[in-house]
């Protein structure tokens, strides 16, 4: 990992989350306060949440993003949330292009490219998560649907400010299955690669994260791998402990 990228380790809480999930958050922001972390610290809970954990974390480490949002700034779109909504209740990221909306939504690469740009446009700092299924793996076409998704996915104004990419191969993700670091490392400097041939000194500053059943256990190892610049976790961050415990293996 190079010197200028400093780490972050996400937390995707995804469908799940209540106010008496507060308890974890106000464990998470102690820890902050007793230890010094090497990484940031980013938590993405339900929408719902977000202002209740803002209040809570004002003044700690601990920052907060939404989970999606739309591709427009405003307007006739029931139940969609905006950038600046997110932005305005206490985000200060949002993931885009999850592979379960990608599955869920049917959102097409040029769908996550204007969240993207919407996400940029309100001030939002933006995940974009790309990953091959398993069948594209089988098929070996990992690296062709990678390639694919980074080129049509991020829009052209993004820097290493504005953009963090996420690696999830679809095939990790709760399933207790996770790559080789062989297979990481691959994907990873191949998405190097790409950034920085699209967007030079930018891309070589943009952080590469890895997601799909990060654990407590397995993340030292998986951190450790060349352009991994942090994690991003689903199920092992609903618990301080689990998350904490990933974050703190840097
Ligand atoms: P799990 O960590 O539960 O595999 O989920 C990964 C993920 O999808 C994070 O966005």
């Amino acid at each position: 990992m190079s010197k200028s990228r400093r780490p972050l380790v996400a937390g995707n809480w995804k469908m799940n989350g209540l106010k008496k999930s507060q308890a974890e958050v106000n464990k998470l922001i102690k820890k902050l306060t007793k230890q010094h972390l090497k990484c940031d610290l980013l938590l993405c809970p339900p929408a719902t949440l977000l202002t209740r954990f803002k209040n809570a974390a004002k003044g700690s480490r601990l920052r907060l993003g939404g989970q999606d949002c739309h591709g427009q700034e405003k307007g006739a779109h029931t139940g969609d949330i905006s950038a600046q909504m997110l932005a305005d209740a206490g985000a200060t990221f949002v993931i885009v292009g999850h592979s379960e909306r990608r599955a869920d939504h049917q959102e097409t690469d040029r769908i996550v490219r204007a969240k993207a740009g919407a996400a940029s446009a309100a001030g939002l700092k933006v995940i974009v998560c790309v990953g091959e299924t398993a069948g594209e793996r089988r098929q070996k076409k990992t690296l062709r649907v990678i390639g694919r998704q980074l080129t049509k996915s991020i829009p052209d104004k993004s820097s290493s400010s504005s953009t963090v990419i996420a690696y999830e191969p679809v095939w990790a993700i709760g399933s207790g299955k996770t790559p080789t670091t062989k297979q990481v490392a691959e994907v990873h400097a191949f998405i190097r690669r790409k950034l920085v041939q699209r967007f030079g000194d930018e891309g070589e500053g943009m952080r590469i994260l890895y997601g799909g059943s990060v654990n407590p256990v397995n993340a030292s190892e998986l951190l450790a791998i060349a352009n991994v610049d942090g994690a991003l976790v689903g199920g092992a961050s609903l618990k301080a402990s689990n998350f904490w415990g990933i974050a703190a293996s840097y």
